[in-house]
C-alpha cells in the first residue's frame, strides 16, 4: 500500500507540569492523503491544537508516531506550515509582501528577487493585491488571516496546518474565509489539516472529519464521505 502523506500513528502526548501528567491526547489514529482537506473535530480541551502542534514537531508523542512521507517527525520543518487563530501571528514591523517573503528567504533559502515575485503571485491568490505594501496592523482581522495563509501557502508545505484559523472572525467574514479557502483548494489542491470545534465548520471545510472525544482526546469516529452529511461536494 502507497505511503500516505501525513501517518499519525496511535498517538498519546501528555503534558508534564510540576503538579500533574494531562494526557492531552490518547491513541489517536488517522491517515491523511495528499489533496485531502482533513479535519480534526471535537470539544474544547479534547487536543486539537496538541495533535497539530505534534504534527508541526513542536511536541513529541508519548508513544506512538507521526510521519510525514514515511519520515518519522523530529522537528518543525518547512515541509508543515502553521496557521493560527490569532491575528497577532505576523510581524506588524514588516508589510504584507515582507511577512509572505521572509520566512520564503529564510527557510527556502531564495533570493530576494524570487522571494518576492512568489510572495506576489499568493498575495494574488487571497485577493490582498492592493494591500501588499501595506504594514499589517492596518488591516483587518480577516485580511491578517488571508496573509497568514498566503504565507504558509507561499513556502509550498507538503501540508497546511490550521488551528481553527477563523474562530475569531465575526459570523459573516469567517464565512466569507471558508469560500476563500475552498476555492484556493479548489484552484491548487493542496493538503491541509484544519482544526475545528465547529461542527459547521467542520461539514463545509472537510472532505474527511476525525471526531475527537474530550478527557483525554481519543477518536470517535472518522467521517469519509462529508458529502453524504451534507457537507459541500467539491
Ligand atoms: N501547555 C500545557 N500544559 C498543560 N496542559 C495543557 C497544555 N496545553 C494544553 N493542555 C491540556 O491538554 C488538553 C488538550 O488541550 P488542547 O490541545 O489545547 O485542546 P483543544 O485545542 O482541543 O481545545 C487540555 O486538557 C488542556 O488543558
Ligand atoms: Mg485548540
Amino acid at each position: 500500500m502507497a505511503e500516505p502523506l501525513l501517518d499519525v500513528d496511535r498517538v498519546t502526548l501528555r503534558y508534564k507540569t510540576p503538579q500533574s501528567l494531562v494526557t492531552a491526547t490518547h491513541r489517536v489514529k488517522f491517515r491523511v492523503e495528499r489533496g485531502d482537506r482533513y479535519v480534526l473535530l471535537g470539544p474544547s480541551g479534547c487536543g486539537k491544537s496538541t495533535l497539530l502542534k505534534a504534527v508541526g514537531g513542536y511536541l513529541f508523542p508519548s508513544e506512538g508516531a507521526i510521519r510525514i512521507n514515511g519520515r518519522k517527525v523530529d522537528g518543525p520543518g518547512a515541509d508543515r506550515m502553521m496557521v493560527f487563530q490569532e491575528f497577532d501571528q505576523l510581524l506588524p514591523w514588516k508589510t504584507v509582501a515582507e511577512n509572505v517573503a521572509f520566512p520564503l528567504r529564510v527557510a527556502r533559502k531564495l533570493s530576494k528577487a524570487e522571494a518576492n515575485e512568489r510572495a506576489r503571485a499568493y498575495i494574488d491568490k487571497v485577493n490582498l493585491t492592493k494591500f501588499a505594501d501595506s504594514y499589517t496592523h492596518t488591516l483587518s482581522g480577516g485580511m491578517k488571516q488571508r496573509v497568514a495563509i498566503a504565507r504558509g501557502m507561499a513556502m509550498e508545505p507538503d501540508i497546511l496546518l490550521m488551528d481553527e484559523p477563523f474562530a475569531a472572525l465575526d459570523a459573516l467574514t469567517r464565512r466569507r474565509m471558508q469560500d476563500e479557502l475552498l476555492q484556493l483548494w479548489a484552484d491548487t489542491h493542496f493538503t491541509v489539516l484544519f482544526v475545528t470545534h465547529s461542527i459547521a465548520e467542520a461539514i463545509r471545510i472537510g472532505s474527511r472529519i476525525l471526531l475527537l472525544s474530550p478527557h483525554p482526546g481519543r477518536v470517535k469516529a472518522e467521517i469519509e464521505d462529508v458529502a453524504a452529511v451534507g457537507g459541500d461536494s467539491r
